[in-house]
């Protein structure tokens, strides 16, 4: 019997309509367009401005074009997961919220949280129900309100973050196509380096941590830069060996987008093209969850029926990792 694989087979996307340049932060924080540009490659991002709304707003977006696209009838999903750091609420899951608007009535749904890996770990948790015979139809939503959990005086924190959500469908595939392997890692003595500080079990909520800002992220920039370049290229020049490819063989490289020198650095070690590497940071920052779905969004018109992806991120705890995947369906 053949061994049933875990392919996408729809991808959905929202952003936010306000654009945030570097322009309207230069009157912001004292930075500048050149900085932000030379630093990262970002020129703007998406911002959710209603204050009634979180990111179950963005996720519902995101799955309600998936849908719409694919013409899928919500209630045949079986599963739907949410992979997110700024769920709506810290008990309820947002993804059963998600679920539930979406009229997604008969499935069962959870939210998944590592930082800017959890859209990485998302894919692998869903194409195992997959792979298992479980389920037929798992919706992985990346969603994340950044600007929810951002201090807009923090120059070295405002000018990356970006909101915005994307969504794909696993199915079974019968051909062989999708879900080929991974390697995931994290390691714990990193999350000092990428955090916030209160809100949680062990800091909870008082007006003296809201007195002293400890409720938006603080990051130690240049730590999580020299982790991040090394360890996501690492793992996706591994991935490459292990699966006896070069970068030649390779279509598409989908990374995390948290930084262009980032991004270069793990396409150099694959021995990738500027051509093979999906971007869109420079228009929507880095969206945390988002990004990986975000890209597929972007350049689902380019994908090809056996195109081999290797998508790699590194996030906050520290997190990191690189799957490789091939492609199951032509543009539609
Ligand atoms: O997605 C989750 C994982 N996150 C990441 O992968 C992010 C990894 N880190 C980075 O991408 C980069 O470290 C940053 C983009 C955050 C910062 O870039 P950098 O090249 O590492 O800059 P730096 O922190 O070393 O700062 C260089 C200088 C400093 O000034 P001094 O000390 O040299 O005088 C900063 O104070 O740039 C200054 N600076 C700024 N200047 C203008 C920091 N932020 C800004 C700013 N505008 N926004």
């Amino acid at each position: 019997m053949s061994k049933i694989t875990a392919a996408i087979t729809a991808v959905g996307g929202y952003v936010p309509d306000y654009v945030l340049s570097n322009q309207i932060l230069e009157t912001m924080v004292d930075t500048s367009d050149e900085w932000i540009t030379a630093r990262t490659g970002i020129k703007e991002r998406r911002i959710l401005k209603d204050k009634d709304k979180g990111t179950s707003y963005l996720a519902i977006q995101a799955a309600k074009n998936l849908l719409q696209k694919s013409n899928l009838d919500p209630k045949e999903i079986d599963l739907v997961i949410m992979s997110t750091a700024t769920p709506d609420m810290p008990v309820a899951a947002t993804g059963a919220y998600v679920a539930t608007q979406i009229g997604a009535d008969n499935a069962f749904s959870y939210d998944l949280m590592a930082a800017c890996s959890s859209f990485l770990f998302g894919m692998s948790t869903a194409a195992s129900y997959i792979e298992t015979g479980k389920y037929k139809k798992v919706l992985l939503i990346g969603a994340d309100k950044m600007s929810s959990i951002i201090d807009y005086k923090d120059r070295t924190t405002c000018i990356i973050f970006g909101d915005g959500a994307g969504a794909v469908l696993f199915e079974p595939n019968s051909e062989g196509l999708g879900f080929q392997d991974e390697i995931l890692r994290t390691d714990g003595n990193g999350r000092e380096s990428l955090k916030i500080d209160a809100g949680g079990s062990l800091l909870p909520a008082s007006t003296e941590t809201v007195a002293n800002n400890q409720h938006t992220v603080f990051q130690d920039g240049k730590t999580v830069f020299k982790f991040a370049v090394t360890r996501m290229a690492d793992v996706s020049e591994k991935i490459l060996e292990r699966n006896n490819l070069t970068g030649e063989d390779i279509q598409w490289l989908v990374p995390h987008q948290a930084n262009n020198r980032i991004i270069d650095a793990t396409s150099k070690r694959m021995n990738l093209p500027d051509e093979k590497v999906m971007k869109n940071i420079y228009k929507y920052g880095n969206t945390t969850s988002a990004t990986l779905p975000l890209c597929l969004w972007d350049y689902e018109k380019k994908l090809k029926k056996g195109d081999k992806l290797v998508f790699a991120a590194f996030g906050g705890g520290f997190s990191w990792g690189a799957i490789y995947l091939t492609w199951a369906y032509n543009p539609k």
